[in-house]
């Protein structure tokens, strides 16, 4: 007889679960960094500088030391010294060149550059003071503008870890002069700022025995706690990093941010407690999205069929480091083209450098190629859709290597039948609806999967709970979420009984959480270490009476569901967990486990593409008196492998289309090259989509099974979303208009 009591829950990886963590943010018990409230602490604001470039020539700090409850006003004069002159020390980003140090020296590398911290008994003192330091200037020349830094491009070392140079293949200068169609056309991208709702921010905790906690806003605690240690030679023991909860992040995080730096100095120099955190406007005096200008040429058949592919962008980075984005490789990967080339380099101006912004290098290569795409379709007089149909690879074009997978074709096929492709009247302005224009348009996402090195903790005890533990963060994305779901699958348990901890340097080991990797990376962790405790459960039954697990030679051989292991041959003989710890007189299963790709997997990384691919569809509805752009519509359809949480997953796609739709009509941080200084530096100028401005999005996952990508089948959604989102938008406005806009954000003065 089978166990029919009841059929075994299993709430796991594929069941679309609310946010653990959601209860506590919504309710005030999650702190971000700035709401640890700590004894007897300053409070430290930062002086931002007031020119580009050039020296500090004085600063008179009498009046800022005269207010009541200022303790210290530390500037490049009187910091303490400290062993991060060691010039050698490097980043995780290992961005070639020599990155910015806070109070190193007189000299002014950018506009807002911290010059001063005021530290002071309060916030409202340490800010009043602050406006009273002197600061006198030598200024030099200075270029802030991107257009003008064009003249000083070069082509970018090679020594960053992450940056591929594209692989050309035949003669594509050749083939676009012989090509019966051609299409050439420069395209921009405007800077845009990192703005997620927490400000930077750092409270150091200073204990007083010699140790410290460092609440940090971060995509990583222990990037930040190696940095910090390095600088300051504190041992990884004495000096910890929190991020339980971030904020949102899209990148700026992945580096250790400057108000760290100078909460930690400061606290090892007053010996007390410091909180920093960044104003808004000081939110514009570091990581932004580069700006880009890309010319792209595209020669193909009469057909439509693509003969040539030649890519050449620029990205704009700062004097003193070379980041660098892969920005022309993307066209080349997706489609089929004989011949291609791709020229990539960096320009240099006077501002702080540059830096990853969810689906960096993509968000704007792919973006910007996809806007080329649509215009050589409708000189082949091709539906827009067909004709990535007719120009379709079924390998990676560029990298000449199979995928691990690639359902691009059930993305574009089942995001055609959601938006209703197929009714689209092929002519631009054709569609109308009382003074409203409708546009509708399309196109190809792309970004990649990747698996990194991380561990986790699985802990069960007897009363049946399971704790799941790693450093590895949660950006916003619901990785907390993503984790206890793993468990719950590998170990059969109600995600009720779950609980996870994660964002805190002293728990195992876990890089950066960026680069759309943390699900797939976290996840293998987590189903390792909770299939160590399983294999430690099935030893434990053994103790159990009569042995009902006999028959069960590893945990391949039993189901666990429901808090039992269901012996699979026979699933009238179970064990309960808990009877299991029992016999085995064991109080608690503690294992810790690490993922990380082994020799096999290295080599089919280096034989195999591993990429997430979508389809996204838009309409936009246009008033062209007005010059009001309204995107009314949006379908996204995703092949990203697996997805362990639907209901997660989806916001992040839905978030990637939001800030796609910034990408496309708001997003643009712009520049006075008088002053050297960004102007719309704050969320009243500094234009983002609101509610209003976001209507219907429909988000697919199309079926991807890919159990060769990452242990676990997954890819990653946290930077898909965003990836074409602005083209699909422009390509609808030149449906509905008749315009071609090239240069992004496409804002009302542009239109009319
Ligand atoms: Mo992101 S740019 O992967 O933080």
């Amino acid at each position: 007889m089978p166990d029919t009591r009841h059929e075994p829950i299993r709430v796991g990886i594929g069941t679309p679960l609310d946010r653990v963590d959601g209860p506590d943010k919504v309710t005030g018990q999650a702190h971000y960094a700035a709401e640890y409230a700590v004894p007897n602490m300053l409070y430290g604001v930062i002086v931002s500088g007031r020119i580009a470039r050039g020296r500090i020539t004085g600063i008179d700090e009498t009046a800022a030391r005269a207010v009541p409850g200022v303790v210290e006003v530390l500037t490049h004069r009187n910091r303490p010294s400290t062993p991060w002159l060691d010039r050698n020390y490097k980043d995780e980003l290992n961005i070639p060149g020599d990155p910015f140090r806070a109070l190193e020296s007189e000299h002014i590398l950018f506009s807002g550059q911290p010059v001063a911290l005021v530290l002071a008994e309060t916030f409202e003192a340490a800010r009043f003071a602050a406006s009273l330091v002197d600061v006198s200037y030598e200024a030099a020349a200075h270029n802030i503008d991107f257009e003008a830094s064009l003249a000083e491009r070069f082509l970018p070392s090679k020594k960053r870890n992450s940056y591929h140079p594209p692989k050309n293949h035949g003669d594509a200068d050749a083939a676009f002069a012989a090509a019966e169609l051609k299409h050439e056309a420069r395209y921009h991208l405007a800077t845009e700022h990192h703005n997620p709702m927490e400000m930077h921010a750092t409270t150091v905790d200073w204990h007083g025995d010699g140790t410290l906690t460092v609440y940090d806003k971060n995509q990583g605690s222990q990037g930040v706690q190696s940095y910090l240690c390095n600088i300051f030679g504190f041992s990884k023991k004495e000096l910890r990093v929190v991020n339980a909860f971030v904020g949102g992040a899209f990148g700026s995080g992945l580096r250790p941010q400057y108000q760290v730096y100078l909460a930690v100095m400061a606290a090892k120099h007053t010996q007390r407690s410091v909180r920093v955190v960044m104003t808004r406007q000081q939110m514009f005096t570091h990581a932004h999205r580069p700006e880009a200008d890309y010319t792209i040429r595209l020669g193909a058949e009469a057909t439509g069929k693509l003969t040539s592919i030649d890519g050449d962008a620029t990205t704009s980075t700062s004097r003193f480091e070379n980041n660098m984005e892969d920005i022309v490789i993307w066209g080349m990967i997706n489609y089929a083209s004989p011949n291609m080339k791709g020229e990539y380099c960096v320009a240099p101006r006077d501002t702080y450098t540059s830096a990853d912004m969810r689906a960096p290098g993509a968000a704007t290569g792919m973006t910007l190629f996809e806007i080329a795409m649509d215009e050589l379709a409708y000189k082949a007089k091709v539906d827009p859709l067909d004709f990535r149909l007719l120009n379709y690879s079924d390998i990676d074009a560029m990298y000449r290597t199979p995928f691990t997978s690639k359902a691009l074709r059930e993305a574009y096929r089942d995001g055609a039948a959601a938006f209703g492709w197929d009714s689209r009247s092929p002519e631009p302005r054709s569609m109308k609806e009382g003074r409203e224009l409708i546009g509708w348009g399309m196109a190809t996402g792309l970004w990649t999967a990747e698996f990194v090195k991380t561990s986790a903790k699985a802990k069960l005890t007897a009363d049946g709970r399971l704790e799941i533990t790693s450093a590895t963060s949660d950006i916003g994305t619901g990785t907390g979420t993503v984790l206890v779901l793993v468990a719950a699958d590998t170990l059969g348990l109600p995600p009720d009984r779950i609980s996870v901890r994660i964002g805190d340097s002293d728990l195992p080991h876990s890089p950066v959480q960026g680069g759309s990797r943390a699900a797939a990376s976290g996840g293998a962790a987590v189903q390792l270490a909770c299939e160590a405790v399983g294999k430690r459960l099935l030893k434990a039954a053994e103790k159990v009476d009569g042995q009902p697990l006999h028959a069960a030679r590893s945990i391949e051989d039993v189901i666990f569901a429901d808090g039992r292991m269901i012996l699979k041959s026979d699933p009238s003989k179970a064990v309960s967990c808990a009877d299991a710890m029992q016999a085995a007189g064991l109080e608690v299963i503690e294992e810790e486990q690490t993922a990380q790709p082994g020799l096999a997997d290295r080599i089919s990384q280096m034989t195999r593409s591993r990429n997430v691919h979508s389809a996204v569809f838009a309409e936009v509805r246009v008033d062209e008196e007005l010059g009001q752009i309204r995107v009314t519509r949006i379908v996204n359809a995703v092949a990203a492998g697996r997805i362990i949480n639907p209901k997660t997953a989806r916001s992040q796609i839905l978030g990637g289309v939001v800030m796609g739709m910034g990408m496309a009509l708001h997003e643009e941080t712009l520049g006075d090259n008088r002053l050297g200084r960004w102007m719309n530096h704050n969320l009243a100028e500094y234009h983002i989509p609101v509610n209003a401005d976001v209507h219907d999005i429909q988000v697919i996952f199309v079926d991807e099974p890919d159990p060769d990508v990452t242990p676990l089948g997954v890819k990653g959604v946290g930077e898909i979303g965003i990836v074409s989102t602005a083209a699909a938008i422009a390509n609808a406005i030149f449906h509905a208009t008749g315009q071609r806009h090239r240069s992004l954000p496409i804002t009302i003065d542009k239109l009319i």
